[in-house]
């Protein structure tokens, strides 16, 4: 139970992916469950570069056996080629199925890391920012958007970041804020966590104080356990969003501020160029980008102008 006791059940949470076995342990020809040549690892590159833009350097073939052996399994295929001729089929086939099949094979294949209050220093920023954009719409200034801001958090893993923006915007501008924050992601798996709200008491990033005040307790057989409470959840709007091949027009009006932290990494020099002409054309004129803290976009000058540490002004 969570205090206070009115919260629905908390839902049975999917079973963890096995850890990736390193390349030292990946099994040799012959001992392995599954067999795996050098040309099926050529093709899951090719398939999550074209599905995700994800770039897959070489030599991770360890990790790549490790994250899909779970997928043949339950798809009863004993070999990497069998099941990657039946992912083909099946996506060539269109339609829902393809969709399906095509989303496990993803949901398999990114890397989810992530924590409360990441790279802390842009979540002062962000409160100052937010406070000066508020004020600003509040004397009626030409943002035209009244009190309303929308933030962006584009890959949003397991949830910690949306909700640490949304812990930012309560302690920044209070509870009644008129602020939405959608939060997206092409992993449906990690978004089912995120839209859970529920996470371990003994997360990294969360101060005592935070925990009290933005956070219910479980109890019994949700000891250990701690969830978002609802003036939080109620900020934020969860959707699966594909960068790459994504509906961008879908995401709605511009928005004031873009999240995109530690996910342009995994992708290549063109598909980054590509993600942020979009997301210049996503934001409002004097919108905010924030990018993770090894991530480097000086280059693109005719979008964006750095403003801060990993913090770009749309030009
Ligand atoms: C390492 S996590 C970063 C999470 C969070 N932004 C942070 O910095 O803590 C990268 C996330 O990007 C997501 N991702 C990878 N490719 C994507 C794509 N093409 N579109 C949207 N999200 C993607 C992954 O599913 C993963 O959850």
């Amino acid at each position: 139970m969570f205090e206070p006791s009115n919260i629905a059940p908390l839902p049975t949470a999917p079973a963890a992916l096995p850890p990736p076995p390193s390349a030292s342990t990946l099994p040799r020809a012959g001992d392995a469950e599954f067999a795996m040549t050098r040309t099926d690892f050529e093709q899951v590159r090719r398939i999550i570069h074209r599905h995700a833009g994800i770039a897959l350097a070489e030599g991770k073939e360890a990790m790549v056996y490790g994250r899909l052996s779970r997928r043949l399994r339950e798809s009863g295929h004993a070999t990497f080629a069998g099941y990657l001729q039946h992912l083909e089929r099946t996506v060539a086939g269109g339609g829902a199925a393809a969709e399906a099949e095509m989303q496990l094979f993803v949901n398999c294949l990114t890397t989810n890391l992530t924590s409360f209050f990441r790279e802390e220093h842009h979540f002062a920023a962000l409160a100052e920012d937010l406070r000066a954009r508020a004020a600003h719409a509040a004397a009626g200034a030409a943002t035209g958007a009244g009190n309303g801001l929308r933030l962006w958090c584009s890959a949003a893993s397991t949830g910690e970041e949306p909700y640490t923006l949304a812990m930012t915007v309560v302690e920044s501008l209070g509870a009644g804020a008129r602020v939405e924050i959608v939060a997206s992601d092409i992993d449906t798996q990690v978004l089912a966590t995120a839209q859970r709200g529920v996470y371990a008491a003994d997360s990294r990033g969360l101060s005592a104080e935070r925990l009290r005040r933005h956070f219910q307790r479980g109890t019994g057989p949700n000891e250990g356990r701690i969830r978002v409470r609802a003036e939080l959840a109620r900020l934020v709007r969860f959707m699966p969003f594909n960068l790459v091949n994504g509906d961008w027009p879908r995401l709605g009006q511009p928005f004031d501020i873009i999240f995109c932290r530690n996910v342009m990494i995994y992708f290549d020099m063109a598909t980054q160029r590509q993600v942020l002409s979009r997301m210049h054309a996503a934001l409002k004129p004097g919108g905010l980008l924030y990018v993770g803290h090894s991530e480097n976009f000086t280059e693109a000058r005719e979008l964006f102008r750095l403003r801060g540490k990993t913090i770009y002004e749309r030009v």
